[in-house]
């Protein structure tokens, strides 16, 4: 198939049909309550009604991109029940080096991201590709916070999102990342996926908002379900 007939989204059929946020947060904080809940409506209002404190991080350095704007935007088109705001940033990270660790310990810049994500109740992680794979300082902040006792991404629910002026929007570094998540023990949303392509065409560069409806529907979908994923696996503190 050429690669400008791939939807810009993917996303399944069925979680539209099934897509009630409210819904899916309860039964989400029934199972993560267990039997205690049950019976008990007070204690799953309280549940239901906790507000889950997510942060994000974006994979670009570059003061004008377009993933940092999507990044901006989610605050606005998360569910109620969720807070998002920007992780520390890793831009004065020094690349990567054991020795540099042995002599040093940790930077911090280091500890301050770590600190941030394991305070989280999730993390959501917005990318470009960079030669199909993920950016070098993006992949070397999570070697940094990799190599921490307590590694911080270690059981941490996390959502993936990615945009590209291209037009598969950035799916192949959503893969790459999965698997560093894997090894890391993170637990990332499967579905909806999140890959803006032609990302020129959906949000406007001077004002940095998602002018495309269809995009913010579907970010506000994930954010949705991922509401009701950190809810059902939690996150380990
Ligand atoms: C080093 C480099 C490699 C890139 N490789 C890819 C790629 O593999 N796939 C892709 O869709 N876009 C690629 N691009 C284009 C980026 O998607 C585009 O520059 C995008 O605007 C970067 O994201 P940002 O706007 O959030 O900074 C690459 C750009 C750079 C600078």
């Amino acid at each position: 198939m050429p690669e400008g007939r791939l939807a810009a989204f993917h996303t399944t059929p069925t979680f539209k049909l099934r897509h009630d946020p409210k819904a899916r947060f309860a039964r989400a904080a029934r199972l993560r309550l267990g039997s205690a809940a049950r019976g008990n409506p007070a204690g799953e209002d309280r549940m239901a009604d906790r507000t889950l404190t997510v942060v994000s991080i974006c994979g670009s350095l570059r003061k004008s991109s377009y993933n940092r704007m999507v990044m901006q935007a989610l605050p606005g088109l998360a569910p109620e029940t969720m807070r998002i705001s920007e992780a520390p940033p890793f831009d004065a990270f020094p690349l990567y080096n054991a020795d540099l660790q042995a002599a040093s310990g940790f930077p911090a810049p280091v500890t301050a991201l770590a600190d941030a994500l394991r305070a989280a109740d999730g993390v959501i992680i917005v990318t470009p590709e960079y030669n199909f794979g993920i950016p070098g300082g993006l992949k070397n902040a999570i070697d940094w916070v990799s190599r921490l006792p307590n590694q911080p991404f270690a059981g941490k629910p996390v959502a993936l999102q990615s945009a590209s002026p291209g037009p598969l929007g950035g799916g192949r570094v959503q893969y790459e990342l999965r698997r560093s998540m894997v090894f890391l023990d993170a637990l990332v949303l499967n579905k909806p996926e999140i890959f803006i392509g032609n990302c020129a065409q959906r949000i406007d560069q001077a004002t940095a908002e998602i002018t495309d409806a269809a995009t913010r529907d579907f970010i506000g979908q994930q954010l949705a379900a991922f509401a009701g994923f950190i809810g059902a696996h939690g996150a380990r503190r």
